[in-house]
């Protein structure tokens, strides 16, 4: 029997950080024996926030960087495509039947929206970003994924994915797999300032490719409980950042125990959490960065990985389409002038190139 195909990804906005990867990427890694997978760097759905020409030249070096962080983590290219979203043409089409399938009522109702607006200085919505879950769909359904595996604030998007898949099939005949959502182990992983989520642009985050002395760095700098200014303070645990994180990251659940014990009878300093933790953190890194030396020394092995990818991934794609044609019945007349309209597009560009 074949595999179960899975689909997520991330916009290229920079280097990712320990929460992208206890809130997904962990469970990618992880499920790539088990699920055809295919990664997509969400480079179309960055311009519903970010659409000026420095943002667009910006997009070539971040998107490296983004398959570089993918497989230092332990994507295996052999296993898993890797692609770029606006180099898959069929999502452009798909996304233009699935708005058909949505209102805008349902759209402008989800807060995510309205935060990435307001964190864009946005006062009004633009049309391209009320549309993003529209797209993220046709993402999703493209491969005609079953399963999705984003964190908590891509929940909303993959419920609106399963909505439209429903509509699609109600109204043409079941063409397209219900997606399942699988959110992570830490579903959104506090920043190293105590605020409620870790993002490069809060300027509270960890990064996979930080070093050492960086994460160390980091780490001291943390917030922990307010209250306790002295050591011998007995302090709270639960919501603590650096508890969190000793939780998220350190393996070793007998001192975990021991410190949050000492700490809330006020016998452990923050110094020696934090020195702990930074340890831990540092361990669990090591691997990656090992990965990530190997892959920056074979220079254009990312851009090589994910060309491949998005040549393998053409393939489904062109298939959902049209499928996804044949069952709405956009076969017939569509099909006969898109083709002729493409052999006479091919023979003038040949004249020209003769
Ligand atoms: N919305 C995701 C983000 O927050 C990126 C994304 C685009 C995505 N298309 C997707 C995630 C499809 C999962 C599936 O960056």
């Amino acid at each position: 029997m074949s595999k179960k195909r899975l689909l997520t990804g991330d916009r290229p906005t920079g280097k990712l950080h320990l929460g992208h990867y206890v809130g997904s990427i962990e469970n990618r890694v992880r499920l790539q024996d088990e699920y055809e997978c295919y990664f997509l760097i969400a480079d179309l759905h960055l311009l519903t926030t970010k659409n000026q020409r420095e943002n667009i030249d910006e997009i070539r070096v971040l998107a490296i960087d983004m398959v570089t962080d993918y497989l230092a983590c332990g994507v295996d290219p052999l296993k898993s495509a890797i692609y770029l979203q606006s180099a898959m043409h069929a999502v452009y089409e798909m996304n233009l039947i699935f708005e058909m399938l949505v209102t805008v009522p349902r759209l402008s109702r989800l807060p995510s929206l309205k935060d990435m607006a307001k964190a864009a200085h946005l006062n009004e919505m633009p049309f391209g970003l009320l549309g993003y879950p529209v797209l993220q769909a046709a993402d999703i359904l493209m491969p005609r994924a079953h399963l999705v595996p984003v964190g908590k604030d891509n929940e909303a998007h993959v419920e609106i994915t399963r909505e439209i898949a429903r509509r699609f099939n109600h109204l043409y005949g079941e063409t397209l797999p219900i997606p399942d959502v699988m959110i992570g182990d830490v579903p959104s992983l506090v920043g190293t300032d105590g605020q409620a989520k870790m993002s490069k642009s809060l300027g509270n985050a960890i990064l996979l490719s930080d070093d050492t002395k960086t994460v160390e760095k980091k780490v001291h700098a943390m917030y922990t409980d307010p209250k306790r200014i002295r050591a011998d303070i007995p302090g709270t645990v639960e919501g603590n950042p650096v508890f969190i994180y000793h939780d998220a990251f350190n393996p070793n659940k007998s001192e975990v125990e021991d410190l949050k014990a000492r700490y809330k009878e006020g016998r452990v300093g923050d110094v020696e959490v934090k020195d702990k933790l930074s340890k831990a953190i540092n361990n669990f890194l090591d691997p990656i960065r090992e990965r990530r030396s190997d892959i920056e020394a074979d220079k254009g092995l990312a851009e090589q990985v994910l060309y491949e990818g998005t040549i393998r991934t053409t393939e489904i794609a062109n298939e959902t389409l049209a499928m996804m044609k044949k069952a709405m019945g956009l076969t017939g007349l569509h099909n006969k002038i898109s083709r002729k309209a493409r052999a006479r597009q091919r023979k003038i560009e040949k004249a020209g190139t003769n």
